[in-house]
């Protein structure tokens, strides 16, 4: 498995690199049209979108598939998104505003659709930089609450891309409905989930385990090979 997936991921990364190829070849033959700055804008920010619908597809197809390697390519998708939405924010802050930066609190303070842009870009910021294993250590169970902010950021998306949006509303209206489809299917997952742990765990019975007197254990293999021997142990244990 292990060999596959190393033989698969140059091939899945350098996927992932050929829309940036694409950009670079068009600006090189001039060919970003009219508004180049915009064309540019409009062409990373569908491709960090897309990206992030890729990533959030990964759960449900590793549910489905019971193939644990996805995760690796959840990352490498996780991590382009934020790549591409940081080239998105670069060109907005850099060609777009000239790095003006009263002009770029004043458009953002006017602009509420953009509002939701950086909500969305601080979200996936927090989630690239606790990517590496050291961070995913460290943080522990906070790790996995941080990360399902993603649905959040993929809601602020929406509404960012929908808000700016002149005419045609069908693009964001289908990415809304493939993201409650998949915050459907996790709900149904928490939920299944939740039932199980019931079934297993009775949380209206408790076990009593009253007075275990003298139990002596009398280890006649391993135990006697240490010379352990167990005495009076006076337990009252409840679960
Ligand atoms: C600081 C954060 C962000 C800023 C300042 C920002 C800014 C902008 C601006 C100014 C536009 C309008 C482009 C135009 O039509 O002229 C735009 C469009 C868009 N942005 Fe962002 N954005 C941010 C974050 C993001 C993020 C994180 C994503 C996706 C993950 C994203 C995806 C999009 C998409 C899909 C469009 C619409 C492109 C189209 O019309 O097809 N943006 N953004």
């Amino acid at each position: 498995m292990l060999l596959r997936f190393l033989k698969l991921y140059p091939l899945y990364f350098s996927l992932c690199l050929l829309p940036l190829v694409g950009i670079v070849i068009d600006m090189i033959f001039d060919n970003l049209g009219a508004d180049p700055v915009q064309a540019l804008h409009i062409r990373l920010g569908d491709w960090s979108l897309r990206l992030l619908w890729l990533t959030l597809f990964i759960t449900p197809l590793q549910k489905i598939t019971q193939w644990r390697g996805m995760a690796q390519y959840r990352k490498l998708l996780g991590l382009y998104t934020f790549f591409y939405a940081s080239l998105h924010v670069i060109v907005y802050l850099w060609l777009d505003q000239g790095l003006a930066w009263a002009a770029i609190t004043t458009d953002i303070i006017e602009s509420s659709y953009i509002w939701f842009g950086v909500t969305a870009y601080l979200i996936i910021l927090a989630l690239a930089v606790t990517t590496p294993k050291a961070m995913v250590k460290l943080l522990g169970k906070n790790w996995k609450k941080l990360h399902r902010y993603i649905y959040i950021a993929s809601g602020a998306v929406i509404i960012h891309y929908y808000w700016q949006l002149k005419g045609n509303m069908a693009e964001p209206l289908f990415y809304l409905i493939i993201l409650s489809l998949l915050l459907l299917f996790r709900l149904a997952v928490w939920f299944k989930n939740r039932q199980f742990t019931k079934m297993m765990i009775p949380t209206t019975r408790k076990i009593r385990v009253v007075k275990a007197d003298a139990v002596r254990v009398d280890q006649t293999l391993a135990g006697r090979s240490k010379g352990i021997v167990i005495e009076e142990i006076d337990s009252d244990i409840e679960t």
